[in-house]
């Protein structure tokens, strides 16, 4: 959660004009206090950019598991007790799902365009029957703790023009040079 939390702090700082977008919304809804489920719907930028967050920096690219049962999948036979390690999250950067897919683009995820909802096109939080079963509350937190740190704080990135590099510890984060600072308070 707090490395999605980062790279999504990391991402808005970075895009400017989605920042905006995302301002706009969190300063009209949380200045009325509502902290309801109702308050996050009227947001669709700020979860477009916790969605595109959770695909361009997954923080669960993919994970080792044990064939249960035989199948065969591309010309290759599994058989039960192979190892496999499913990289889940490649989907993400693949431009047949995700035009321009290293653009950070809130509108992916809105009608029509839906990139999320082709099949097996969007998987931070896995697939199948082990699905992440705190998905909704993880989306939910991360919405949260964006708009509050967002409305509250001035925020910058230091330096400016930093370049985000990612350090597998051993989940994927930002890395240690990744510094941002407060320039202020924005609200109370
Ligand atoms: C950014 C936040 C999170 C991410 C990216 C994430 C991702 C994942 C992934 C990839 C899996 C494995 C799915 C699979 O095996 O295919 C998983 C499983 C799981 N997650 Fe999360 N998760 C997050 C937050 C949470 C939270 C907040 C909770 C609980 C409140 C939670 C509860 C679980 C549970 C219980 C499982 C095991 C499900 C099972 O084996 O049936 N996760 N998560």
């Amino acid at each position: 959660m707090a490395n999605t939390c980062s790279f999504m702090i990391y991402a808005l700082l970075k895009n400017p004009a989605v920042l905006q977008r995302v301002l706009q919304e969190v300063d009209a809804v949380w200045s009325r206090r509502d902290f309801s489920w109702e308050a996050l719907k009227q947001m669709p930028a700020l979860h477009g950019a916790a969605m595109e967050t959770l695909r361009l920096y997954p923080v669960a690219t993919g994970h080792r598991t044990r064939i249960a049962q035989p199948f065969s999948y591309a010309g290759y036979q599994l058989s039960p007790g192979d190892d496999v390690f499913v990289a889940m999250t490649v989907s993400h950067f693949l431009p047949e799902l995700y035009p321009e897919p290293e653009r950070f683009d809130i509108d992916r995820y809105r009608e029509p365009r839906n990139e999320h909802r082709q099949r097996g096109a969007y998987s931070p939080f896995g697939l199948g029957n082990h699905t992440c079963l705190g998905a909704g509350i993880a989306e939910v937190e991360i919405m949260v703790t964006m708009a509050t740190l967002f409305y509250r704080y001035q925020l910058s990135m230091e330096p400016a023009d930093y370049l985000l590099s990612i350090e597998h510890d051993p989940t994927p984060a930002p890395g240690k040079d990744f510094c941002i600072a407060v320039n202020g308070i924005r609200n109370e």
